[in-house]
């Protein structure tokens, strides 16, 4: 079976190199319109895009997305992914930070993003669930002070364990663990999805146990059973190969998932999954979301193109951002939050089906 760190190089290399995008499914955002505002009555310059999150100022509501560390050449891409973080004044997670626990001669992949960034940028550690069991609260605190973290994520990835060809989908009892890890933490436990997204039963037995927020990333980016797929392939099982393909497109989208996670909850919620544009960002927002998160875009760039080229992407994905809120006549995010927007086609059918109604979030209005 492959190791912790050949896998995670496996995944950096397949998330970069394949096209490992959602096939048949979409956010679901097409179907999210804000409201245009001919008459807006703003200077584009004078936008306010800062917010606070979980006690760290951050200049826009953009955090990348949680990936890597545990390998050797992890160490590089935190601290350039660290380095991004600080000049843009963004958020930062990094991956699942089991292979440190394992074995302390990885915890430097992972504490580099502390060491660059410095103190002030927001910094969120990661576990997985599936691996609460074994570590626990003792487990859950090192990981915190590894990188001095803002918040730890712990990760829900049920498909992702169970096609994947060295997977460990047992789920039984972490809810005990959890419990007592949002207890005795010190900082808020987010619980985060990888791409398949959080539906509002979810959420309930989430807020139930005690976490600081949710990170929501749904169906429509990088398909997690798609990069097992290749791995598969890679590793000849073709068994998982053929499992994990038909598992490809499966998942809430993340506007749906978005949408019934704030209906549900008054926790911080932070969107993710397939977050491709600052306009994508704009309508995460106004549904409710406190910032979005921005995953194998920006690990693409660097890695293809180079740290300008990633900066550039980040840059253009903020832009976007005070472009659409200057449209809508919203001067900081709050206000855009307030802002009234509509929600057609089969994303406005999915969330009345699920008994929401739609019709509050186009009522509002300024
Ligand atoms: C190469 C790679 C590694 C990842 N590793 C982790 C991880 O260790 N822990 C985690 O919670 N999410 C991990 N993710 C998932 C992302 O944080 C995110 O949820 C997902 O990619 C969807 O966002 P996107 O469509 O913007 O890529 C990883 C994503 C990528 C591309």
């Amino acid at each position: 079976m492959p190791s912790i760190e050949v896998r995670k190089a496996e995944h950096i290399s397949i998330a970069i190199n394949e096209d490992v995008d959602f096939k048949g499914k979409t956010t679901g955002f097409e179907h999210v319109e804000l409201i245009h505002r001919a008459t807006t009555s703003l200077n584009l310059e004078e936008i306010e895009l800062g917010v606070e999150l979980f006690g760290k100022k951050l200049q826009a509501p953009i955090i990348i997305g949680a990936m890597t560390g545990g390998f050797k050449g992890a160490e590089k891409i935190n601290g350039e992914l660290a380095k991004l973080a600080a000049e843009l004044g963004l958020g930062l997670g990094v991956g699942s930070q089991r292979a440190a626990l394992e074995n302390p001669i990885y915890a430097r992949t992972f504490s580099v993003v502390r060491e660059v960034g410095g103190e002030e940028i927001f910094v969120m550690g990661n576990i997985g669930v599936s691996q609460l069991k074994k570590y626990g609260l003792e487990g859950a605190k090192r990981a915190v002070e590894m990188i001095d973290a803002d918040a730890l994520a712990v990760h829900f990835n049920p498909v992702h364990e169970a096609v994947q060809i060295d997977g460990t989908p047992n789920f039984e009892g972490w809810e005990t663990v959890l419990k007592d890890i949002t207890a005795g933490l010190g900082v808020p436990v987010i619980a985060k999805e990888i791409g398949f997204g959080f539906s509002k039963e979810d959420v309930i037995v989430l807020e139930s146990l005690g976490v600081g927020g949710l990170e929501v990333d749904g169906a429509g980016g990088t398909s997690w059973a798609a990069i097992e797929y290749y791995r598969a392939l890679k590793n000849g099982n073709m068994l998982k190969a053929s499992i994990a393909k038909s598992f490809w497109d499966w998942g809430v989208p993340t506007a749906v998932s978005l949408a019934e996670t704030v209906y549900n909850t008054r926790l911080p919620v932070i969107a993710g999954g397939g977050i491709r544009s600052g306009l994508d960002a704009a309508k995460a927002l106004a549904l409710g979301a406190v910032a979005v998160a921005v995953a194998r875009p920006v690990l693409k760039a660097l890695l293809k193109d180079g740290y300008e080229a990633a900066k550039n992407l980040l840059k253009r994905y903020i832009e976007e951002l005070r472009v659409a809120m200057f449209s809508v006549n919203a001067s900081n995010l709050r206000e855009l939050r307030e802002r009234p927007l509509v929600i057609t086609g089969w994303v406005r059918e999915w969330l009345e089906l699920r008994g929401i109604d739609t019709s509050t979030w186009a009522r509002r209005c300024c």
